[in-house]
């Protein structure tokens, strides 16, 4: 049995007594210091702040991602920390650079994607080569170079598409309502056929709307925290489609982190899937928040644009205690305080990612 293996085992018999989170910090910290890592998508969002905490962890970390213009990766995201880990900018779509990427990685972090719903709808194969088949390619390369690794997915909410009952649990149906979720269900399926198929560790974390430092914010089709973020930093008036009464579930940026941490090294996790959830809020109230914020802030409600109407899912509630009794994880950071937290950073940082 590898180390990791071994101490993941010892996690797993405890992890539910574990309510302390600096309890849980020295667990990860002797879990991952030393371990080889790969994060695809690092130089992104949710990568980056995922890399960081890698690295405080002691990891020995490898990144892969394209920096493909338009896309979430920055290398400012990164600055702090590029001496202290290895990055190949590599196009997940080349399977050829993928076998010397994930040889002797004890654990690999699947995060690249192409995350624009929007795009995915204005160009579904460029969405179908990033979000299914280079899954199906990074899979197969690791069946053949290092079926050992363990691999844990960011999957979506969006593969539910419109709820039919809220809170939506794991055993809601899956019916996407765009191209990008379509993808990125068959991006997750593809990791769930590995495990029950060939026997690999795979796991697959759905996540909901994530905020935060490091997001892309420039343009709007990142999703409408992003975008929110840029209008709030910049002053100018938001825009809410319909009469802005519409709920989603947001999650902060650190838990989204901690789940990726410990669904990676809890034996519990090989093979499932799990929601995440954070904090409920229509689009109103979250706009007040941030004018509470931003002083200058502004909104005013508009009629869906049609294209957009097509592809909405109303309101979103996410029922996580799959992964709270499981794994232990529960969201921690409020929503006032990312936020807070979130604005201060482009605040400071604003010229890197406007
Ligand atoms: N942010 C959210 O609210 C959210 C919600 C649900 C799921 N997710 C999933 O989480 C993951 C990370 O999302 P994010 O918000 O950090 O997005 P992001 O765009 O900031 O990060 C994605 C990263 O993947 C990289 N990438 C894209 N195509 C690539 C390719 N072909 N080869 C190598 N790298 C490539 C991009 O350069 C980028 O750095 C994605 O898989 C996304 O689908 C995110």
């Amino acid at each position: 049995m590898r180390d990791v293996d071994r101490m993941a085992a010892d996690v797993s018999s405890s992890s539910p007594d574990l309510q302390e989170r600096g309890t849980i910090a020295t667990e990860l910290r002797d879990l991952f210091c030393g371990r080889p890592v790969l994060v695809t998508g690092g130089a992104g969002f949710i990568g980056s702040n995922l890399v960081r905490r890698l690295v405080c962890l002691g990891a020995r970390v490898t990144v892969v991602d394209s920096l493909l213009p338009d896309y979430g990766g920055n290398l400012f995201n990164l600055r702090d920390v590029r001496d202290q880990i290895w990055l190949s900018v590599t196009d997940m779509r080349d399977r050829n650079g993928l076998a010397y990427l994930v040889k002797g990685q004890e654990i690999i972090f699947n995060l690249a994607g192409q995350v624009s719903h929007e795009d995915s709808m204005r160009d579904p194969l460029t969405d179908l080569d990033i979000n299914c088949r280079s899954q199906a390619s990074l899979l197969e390369t690791c069946r053949q170079h290092n079926p050992d690794v363990r691999i844990v997915y960011t999957s979506t909410r969006q593969i539910y598409g419109r709820p039919k009952y809220l809170p939506v649990d794991e055993d809601h149906p899956l019916e996407p309502v765009d191209v990008n979720g379509i993808n990125k269900l068959a991006g997750e399926q593809y990791h769930l056929l590995y495990h029950q198929v060939h026997g690999m560790w795979t796991s697959a974390l759905r996540l909901t709307n994530t905020y935060g430092p490091r997001q892309l914010i420039r343009h709007a089709r990142q999703g409408f925290i992003a975008w929110f973020v840029n209008r709030a930093v910049r002053g100018e008036t938001i825009k809410l489609y319909g009469d802005g009464t519409q709920r989603r579930d947001l999650t902060h940026v650190d838990d989204v982190v901690e789940a990726l941490l410990l669904a990676s090294v809890n034996d519990a996790a090989n093979g499932q899937v799990f929601n995440l959830g954070g904090e409920l809020i229509s689009l109103l109230d979250l706009t007040a928040m941030l004018s509470q914020l931003c002083p200058d802030v502004r909104y005013e409600t508009i009629p869906f644009p049609e294209e957009r109407r097509k592809i909405d899912i109303g309101d979103y509630v996410a029922r996580w205690d799959k992964i709270r009794g499981v794994l232990g994880w529960t969201p921690r950071v409020g929503l006032c305080d990312g936020l807070r937290g979130t604005i201060d950073y482009y605040r400071r940082f604003g010229d890197h990612y406007l």
